[in-house]
């Protein structure tokens, strides 16, 4: 790797969200520049304006593409192949895509990234340990009711800091191109098992209800979670959580060497930092 290279910043879109953000924080520590893609970054990046994506490539080595909120919604395989061909155009040669397992239209994103000749690497995630307490799922958690249509169906959850190191490596080691990583976390839990590991980590009456799909969606309105997050949260528990992404997978051995971490590792770690005791937000 030539100095020019090394001054080179990663350019880490969604740089302040769950697997962004650990992203950054690590490549930091490591003293490797760092441009954060955010919608008060300077300069600005928005996926909602294109307008945007170019100033935020200018003199990077390699992108941490994360899309928001999902590969699965209307838009963004087309706005993922776009950004993605603008890169390898700007001279970009290395991306890390962060797609989603079980979804067609994530695989569909996969290969328009793939099409477009960059040096890729593909981490294929389940669904993250940190929806819990660092999104969605954490208001479900401080009301002592986790209410999901999501039946008794087990899902590996993975925790974003394995991402995160997956993706460090995958963005600073070139062994890692053309790998396509499935990556989950070591056990399957139901969301009642969720339910009693965070109980069992806090010490709090925590239980799982499961509602329908229907009745989840109301719910969510009620508490103001924006229309098109209840659709595709709908989507996701009737299409990703029925069962076909249930299995384990070795992705994270493979790519790194070693386990990921357990659920209740995770549940263990973020029970101390006091997340899951503060009062609910009133809506
Ligand atoms: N959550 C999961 O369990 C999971 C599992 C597998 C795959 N994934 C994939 O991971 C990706 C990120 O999902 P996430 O739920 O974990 O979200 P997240 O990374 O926590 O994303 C939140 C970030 O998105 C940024 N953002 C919001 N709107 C934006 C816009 N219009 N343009 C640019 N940035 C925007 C926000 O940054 P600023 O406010 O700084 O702009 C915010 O920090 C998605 O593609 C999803 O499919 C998620």
């Amino acid at each position: 790797m030539n100095i020019r290279h090394q001054n080179q910043p990663i350019l880490v879109l969604g740089g302040h969200g769950k697997t962004g953000r650990r992203v950054a924080n690590r490549l930091a520590s490591r003293d490797i520049p760092v441009r954060i893609g955010s919608r008060s970054g300077a300069p600005r990046f928005d996926w909602e304006n294109p307008a945007t994506w170019e100033d935020v490539l200018h003199g990077v080595r390699a992108v941490y593409l994360t899309y928001y909120p999902d590969l699965a919604v209307p838009g963004a395989v087309e706005a993922t192949r776009s950004f993605a061909e603008l890169a390898v155009q700007r001279g970009v040669p290395r991306l890390v895509l962060l797609s989603g397992r079980g979804e067609p239209e994530a695989e569909r994103a996969e290969q328009a990234v793939r099409d477009t000749g960059a040096d890729l690497t593909i981490l294929r995630s389940t669904w993250f340990v940190q929806n819990f307490s660092e999104d969605y799922m954490l208001d479900h958690v401080l009301s002592g009711e986790i209410r999901l249509p999501a039946g008794d169906v087990p899902t590996p959850f993975l925790d974003a800091d394995d991402i995160a190191d997956v993706a460090v490596a995958a963005l600073t080691d070139s062994r890692h191109v053309g790998e396509l990583y499935e990556l989950t976390g070591p056990r399957s839990l139901t969301f009642a098992e969720v339910a009693e590991e965070i109980a069992e980590a806090t010490g709090r009456d925590i239980r799982y209800v499961p509602v329908s799909l229907e009745q989840h969606a109301a719910e969510a309105a009620a508490h103001g979670v924006p229309a098109e997050i209840i659709e595709l949260l709908t989507y996701l528990f009737s299409e990703v959580v029925d069962g076909r992404n249930a299995n384990t997978t070795d992705g994270v051995m493979h790519a790194l060497g070693r386990e990921p971490r357990d659920f209740a590792d995770y549940a263990r770690d973020a029970a101390a930092t006091g997340v899951w005791t503060r009062s609910p937000v009133p809506v």
